[in-house]
């Protein structure tokens, strides 16, 4: 504990740079409210130098051409080096974004540290095929690295979005320039150092510091860039798409907000649901786009399950994220806290119940108590929009045959619960929900091979496990006359 926080600058070229216009912000710590450091602040002059620089190391060959396992020995160097500093990264994960240290060590450290490994080892066994065609021709794909990537990505799992997006873009031999989201760019900025360290050609990583607007949008619109990757909101999501196709039709993937469904059934084990109902929702506060934020409970279970869950929502320890026995920690800023807490108002105006919670937890820093609304229907802001915090909005059921039109009816489609000890109905719903990752008597689960991604306006495109190796690649089919 205590470790020091440096300030923040621009990575171009595997050199530390200021920003062209020398500018300057301010990184704060929510649990806190106080300024922690501060950061260049890049702007679209400078994506022009990083994209620069990862066009010329795209096509200098000196990444895509390096043989393989090559690069998969670089991955699997950073993740060795995220594991012998992963004290000192998780503290600093911890003081920028608020979520609770135990969280940062046990969850986003772990899970960093594992998607290096994996695509370490995927680095070269990503190939093509050979095609029976008609004729006397041989005819095989090449599975190529789709070129400059531009990836942004949102602040409630920094380091772990991070990793993401640049395991399966460096592996396939892609470069890229990454931009932080403003709030939270010190955990990036610590791995690009550990990403030189461990090998990293200049220009294959470049990260760019800055607001979404200018240093963001720059990167959306650059002539330059082949494929952005973007998660955050769906709003910017709709923009960062727009900007594509009206510049150079760059490749988009999407991974955007969520309004997951969470259904307990009267014959699940209800101990165990409720449990898993408390991680759906208070897992990093809530900042989480598949939280399961609508929860769905049959009816003649409802009152049991919720005065069970209120019990235990009231007992988690809300404070300090530094204090290793702290459960949930502080929301990432002023701007997300208040947005929260006016759902809650919003929330209550059209009929819902707060049972527990609803009111900051603290004085000072940006602490929400764990809040339970009850009483809510689909048709209600707060089941409709998402509100990224710890707020659960509880709906009771009878109607089964409805029940899966109502888990459906949402512009969302990022993942989906289902606790019941009927397997045959776990996997009806499972097949007939609209949702890209659904989970069946567990919740929140996660493991870099598994594909994670969205439906409808959650975006599309897969992260994580081989699928993610798509968005990073182009197929080339060449034909050979064997005349
Ligand atoms: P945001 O979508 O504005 O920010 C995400 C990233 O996009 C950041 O790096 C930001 O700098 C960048 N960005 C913002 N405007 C941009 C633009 N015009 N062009 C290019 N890049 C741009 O999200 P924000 O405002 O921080 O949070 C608002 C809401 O979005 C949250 O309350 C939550 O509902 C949702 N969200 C969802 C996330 C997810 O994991 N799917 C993550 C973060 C936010
Ligand atoms: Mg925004």
């Amino acid at each position: 504990m205590g470790i020091q926080v440096k300030p923040g600058k621009i990575l171009i070229n595997n050199e530390w740079t200021e920003s062209l216009s020398g500018k300057r912000f301010d990184v704060i710590n929510p649990a806190t409210e106080e300024k922690l450091t501060d950061c260049a602040e890049g702007d679209k002059k400078d994506i022009e130098r990083a994209v620069l620089a990862a066009r010329r190391a795209f096509e200098s060959g000196a990444w895509k051409k390096m043989s393989a396992r090559e690069r998969g020995r670089i991955l699997n160097r950073a993740a060795q080096l995220l594991e012998k500093h992963r004290h000192e990264i998780a503290e600093l994960e911890t003081l920028n974004n608020g979520k609770p240290i135990s969280e940062t060590l046990h969850v986003d450290l772990p899970l960093a540290i594992e998607t290096f490994e994996y695509y370490s080892g995927l680095a070269d066994k990503i190939h093509g095929e050979t095609i029976p065609v008609n004729g006397p021709f041989l005819n095989y794909t090449l599975r190529e690295p789709a070129g400059v990537v531009g990836q942004i990505i949102p602040w409630n799992f920094p380091l772990l979005m991070a990793a993401w997006k640049l395991g399966p873009a460096l592996a396939t031999g892609c470069t890229v320039v990454l931009k932080p989201a403003e709030q939270t760019p010190l955990s990036a900025l610590r791995l690009g150092e550990l990403l030189i360290e461990a090998g990293l050609p200049a220009g294959v990583l470049n990260i760019v510091t800055g607001f979404g607007p200018t240093a963001g949008a720059a990167l959306a619109q650059h002539m330059d860039v082949d494929k952005v990757a973007f998660t955050g909101s769906t709003g910017v999501g709709k923009m960062v798409m727009k900007m594509a196709s009206e510049t150079n039709l760059k490749r988009v993937s999407l991974e955007l907000g969520g309004k997951a469904p969470n259904i307990i059934f009267a014959d699940s084990d209800l101990d165990a649901a409720v449990n898993g109902a408390l991680r759906g929702i208070f897992f990093n506060q809530g900042e989480v786009c598949c939280a399961g934020s609508r929860l769905f409970v049959e009816k003649s279970v409802h009152d049991e399950f919720l005065s069970k869950l209120k019990t235990k929502a009231e007992k988690l320890v809300v404070g300090n994220p530094l204090d290793p026995k702290t459960q949930m920690g502080a929301q990432v800023s002023e701007e997300q806290f208040k947005k929260i807490l006016s759902y809650v108002e919003q929330g209550k105006k059209e009929g819902a119940k707060v049972i527990t919670g609803g009111t900051p937890a603290q004085n000072k820093g940006y602490f929400i108590k764990p809040t339970v609304l009850e009483g809510v229907t689909n048709q209600m802001t707060v089941a409709r929009e998402e509100i990224f915090g710890p707020v659960v909005c509880a709906l009771s059921f009878t109607n089964t045959e409805d029940l899966i039109h109502q888990a459906n009816d949402t512009i969302y489609g990022l993942s989906a619960g289902i606790w019941t000890r009927d397997i045959g109905k776990a996997h009806r719903f499972a097949k007939e929900v609209k949702a890209g990752t659904v989970w069946i008597n567990c919740y929140n689960q996660f493991d870099a091979a598994s594909p994670f991604g969205g439906f409808k306006q959650s975006g599309f495109g897969r992260e994580l496990g081989e699928h993610a190796l798509e968005l990073y690649t182009q197929v080339k089919s060449v034909w050979v006359s064997l005349d």
